[in-house]
């Protein structure tokens, strides 16, 4: 079975926004969770979001008259930046840079130290390239941390009716997520393009909340929390 395991953290976990800080201690916290998972049994790729700064500055950027794909390249510099932090926090555990296309993800999963990374290129989200990076490693799961503790039938932050998935397929997720758009405009807790990807190759996903640091120990160590999106046992 493969070593790997690919989370991915939502940038909204590591700033604050109602206090506008960067959450230093949760980093320090992860850090910790992800220096003792790692080792013989599971080797880490860890990709950050870019969360509020990001946004700050891609809206700038839009509002100075950037194209969308340089608007993209500014976000994905503000991923960089939250990855280097990880990268600091983590100390040796850490391979000390941060790939920025496929071949250096390639040589730094060769280096047997945790792997942290930010977005590659523009037109798409950190959720899909922590599905790619789950694909090109032939890792064995993917978990998304994000501040909601699994997949709900509706956005649960506005619809009191939304009940929890613990478990389920790839399409159902799809359909979940696709009519969640459709009712509320902007339920978008997961990438489709990341959902796409992972089914192809067959990885499952665990969704938890990361708000917790804990939680990720205990999803690295194999333990039903938050939501499972597994493919289909037919397929
Ligand atoms: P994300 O949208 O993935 O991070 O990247 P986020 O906003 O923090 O979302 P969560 O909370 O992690 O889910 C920030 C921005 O960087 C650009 C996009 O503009 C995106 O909105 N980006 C990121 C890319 O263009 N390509 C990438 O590969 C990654």
């Amino acid at each position: 079975m493969s070593k790997t395991v690919v989370v991915k953290i939502g940038g909204h976990l590591l700033y604050e926004i109602a206090q506008e800080k960067l959450q230093i201690r949760r980093i320090a916290d992860y850090a910790e969770v992800f220096k003792h998972a790692t080792g013989k049994k599971t080797s880490l790729i860890i990709v950050v979001g870019g969360g509020a700064p990001a946004r700050t500055y891609i809206d700038a950027a839009r509002n100075l008259g950037a194209s969308e794909a340089l608007c993209d390249q500014i976000g994905i510099l503000a991923t960089r930046l939250n990855a280097w932090l990880m990268i600091v926090a983590l100390g040796e555990h850490a391979y000390p840079h941060v790939p920025s296309n496929l071949q250096e993800l390639l040589n730094a999963i060769s280096s047997g130290r945790v792997v942290v990374m930010g977005g590659l290129q523009p037109g798409q989200s950190t959720d899909a390239v922590a599905a790619i990076a789950a694909e090109l490693s032939g890792a064995r799961l993917m978990v998304k941390a994000t501040d909601v503790d699994g997949i709900y039938t509706a956005d649960p932050k506005t619809n009191p009716e939304a009940e929890k998935i613990e478990e389920a397929s790839y399409e159902e997720i799809l359909e979940v997520l696709w009519r969640g758009r459709i009712e509320a405009g902007k339920y978008a807790l997961l990438d489709p393009v990341a959902l796409r990807i992972l089914e192809r190759s067959r990885i499952p996903l665990r969704v938890i909340d990361g708000t917790n640091p804990q939680n990720l120990a205990k999803a690295l160590a194999g333990q039903p929390i938050g939501t499972l999106v597994r493919p289909d046992r037919e397929a």
